[in-house]
Formats: structure tokens, C-alpha cells, sequence
């Protein structure tokens, strides 16, 4: 790959206007996260449900990646903001979005149409996380035989679900790509209404205990407060399903076990 195209990043102006709005080069995007009313004004531009220090962080990620991503999972899309960014940020070839949600995000849908990006975004409704056939149905049908060198899971925030997708997503994702667990200490924040599953931390729990013993195939782990940030090695590996729980010593499933029970409501 040329080394234009992975500059591509740098070249994008990218810059934060008031009330939270990113510009990226012609198109704006509100940035906000949590109950506050938006402005009138804004309500037509794309909404990234996140907060900004969030989405900073992505844009520093971002622009480090190298190569730049150019297969792209993301689980999650709710209104579209983030799926409809990712596109115009990196310009990808494809963006594979599902949500459980049925109905179709009509601002991602907008955005797609006005940018050019209509054969680019590939957006699943009503498909849930932890359906593993769906999932890899959907990657078949939508990427073929290329590995996604990207995985972005900001959908349900519960162990089940994360653990599911994990499974079956990372090992599909290309050598030294990236995954991404968006809120990873959900359920365990102290100003949140109680929660009705176990935090999907324990997952993290698991890769750190698998990581001794290469089944993952996780060489790295950075965990900031918001985003865990999973690096593949770069040694290919096969693509079927793996389970967590065959990933570390068996002694250690009482830990997994003692820290699943720690983290229920
Ligand atoms: C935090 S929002 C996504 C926000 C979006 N990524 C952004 O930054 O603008 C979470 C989304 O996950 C979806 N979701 C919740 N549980 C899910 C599940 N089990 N499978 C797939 N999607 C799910 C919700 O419908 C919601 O749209």
C-alpha cells in the first residue's frame, strides 16, 4: 500500500467546533452522549452517541493505525453518527454495522447517499450480537474471504453478548488488526443504575488469562477507562470460533467463575 494512501488520515481536516461538533473535511458530525437536549441546530447532523474525550481518543488511534483499516466491523449502530464518521475519516472499502434495533438508521442512511458511501456502509438490523451464525453469515456475505482489520463493539455492553461476538469475530480479524470493546467496565460504574447482567470486564479478565498460552491469538491489550483496545498478533490463525473458556488453564475457570459472580447485579 502507498504511503499516500496511508496518510490518508493526516490529510483529512479534522477540527472541533462549540457545542461538541467535529468537522471532517465538508461534513459535521454532533458529538454527545447522555440525556441533554441538543440544540435545534444540530439536530440534522449525524449523531455520534459518545462523549468527545471518547471520540479524541479514536481520532489519536486512528491516525496511528498502520496500514489504515480498510474492513471495518462495527456492532452498534444506534443512530448511525459513529459508522457514518468511521467511513468519512478513513474511507474505507467496507463498513459491516449491525444492531439488534430494527429499524434502519435513517440519518446513516442520509449520510451514505449524500457522501457516496452507499456501497461502502453495509448496515444489519434486528441482528443480535450474540447470534454467531447471523454474524458470520453477514461477514461472508458482505466482506468474502477478506479479514476485517477492524472490530468495534459498542452494542449491548453485556458478558453474553461481548463474549459471543469476541468469539466468533476475532478470529476472522486479519493479523495485527485491531478490536475494540467500547465501555468494557460497564455494570461496575459506581453512578450507574444497578445492572441486569455481568460486566462484560470479565472478558478482559479472560484474554489476560489466556494471554500466557497464545490460543487467542491477542498480543497485546490496552485498556484505557472507555475503550479496551485488543491487538492480533501478526501470525495468521484459523478463522473458526474460538472459546474463551478453552483459552486458559482449567484452574483458572475458578477465577473467571469467582470474578463472573463478583461482577453480577
Ligand atoms: C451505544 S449505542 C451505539 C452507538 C453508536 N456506535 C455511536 O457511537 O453513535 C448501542 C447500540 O447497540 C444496540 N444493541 C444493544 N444490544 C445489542 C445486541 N445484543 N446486539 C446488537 N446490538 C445491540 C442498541 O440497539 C444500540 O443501538
Amino acid at each position: 500500500m502507498g504511503e499516500t494512501e496511508d496518510d490518508l488520515l493526516a490529510e483529512r481536516r479534522v477540527r472541533w467546533a462549540e457545542n461538541d461538533v467535529l468537522h471532517v473535511d465538508d461534513a459535521a458530525f454532533h458529538v454527545r452522549f447522555g440525556g441533554e437536549i441538543p440544540p435545534r441546530e444540530l439536530l440534522s447532523l449525524p449523531h455520534v452517541t459518545k462523549p468527545r474525550r471518547m471520540v479524541e481518543a479514536y481520532l489519536d488511534l486512528l491516525a496511528r493505525l498502520r496500514p489504515r483499516p480498510r474492513r471495518i466491523v462495527e456492532l452498534g449502530i444506534y443512530e448511525g453518527g459513529s459508522t457514518a464518521l468511521l467511513a468519512h475519516l478513513l474511507r474505507p472499502d467496507r463498513i459491516v454495522a449491525v444492531d439488534l434495533a430494527a429499524d434502519r438508521a435513517d440519518a446513516l442512511d442520509r449520510f451514505s447517499a449524500d457522501h457516496g458511501y452507499d456501497d461502502v456502509v453495509r448496515a444489519h438490523y434486528g441482528v443480535d450480537q450474540a447470534d454467531r451464525p447471523a454474524l458470520e453469515r453477514i461477514l461472508d456475505e458482505d466482506l468474502g474471504d477478506a479479514a476485517p482489520d477492524l472490530i468495534i463493539d459498542d452494542a449491548s455492553h453485556l458478558l453474553a453478548e461481548t463474549r459471543a461476538s469476541f468469539e466468533v469475530l476475532f478470529p476472522r480479524l486479519a493479523p495485527g488488526g485491531h478490536y475494540i470493546i467500547e465501555d468494557w467496565a460497564w455494570g461496575l460504574y459506581l453512578f450507574a443504575r444497578p445492572p441486569t447482567s455481568p460486566s462484560p470486564a470479565v472478558v478482559l479478565f479472560e484474554m489476560l488469562l489466556a494471554l500466557p498460552y497464545q490460543h487467542t491469538h491477542v498480543a497485546e491489550m490496552t485498556v484505557t477507562m472507555d475503550l479496551a483496545i485488543i491487538r492480533k498478533a501478526d501470525e495468521p490463525c484459523s478463522p473458526d470460533p474460538i472459546r474463551m473458556d478453552d483459552a486458559y488453564a482449567p484452574y483458572a475457570r475458578r477465577m473467571v467463575e469467582a470474578a463472573e459472580a463478583a461482577a453480577a447485579p
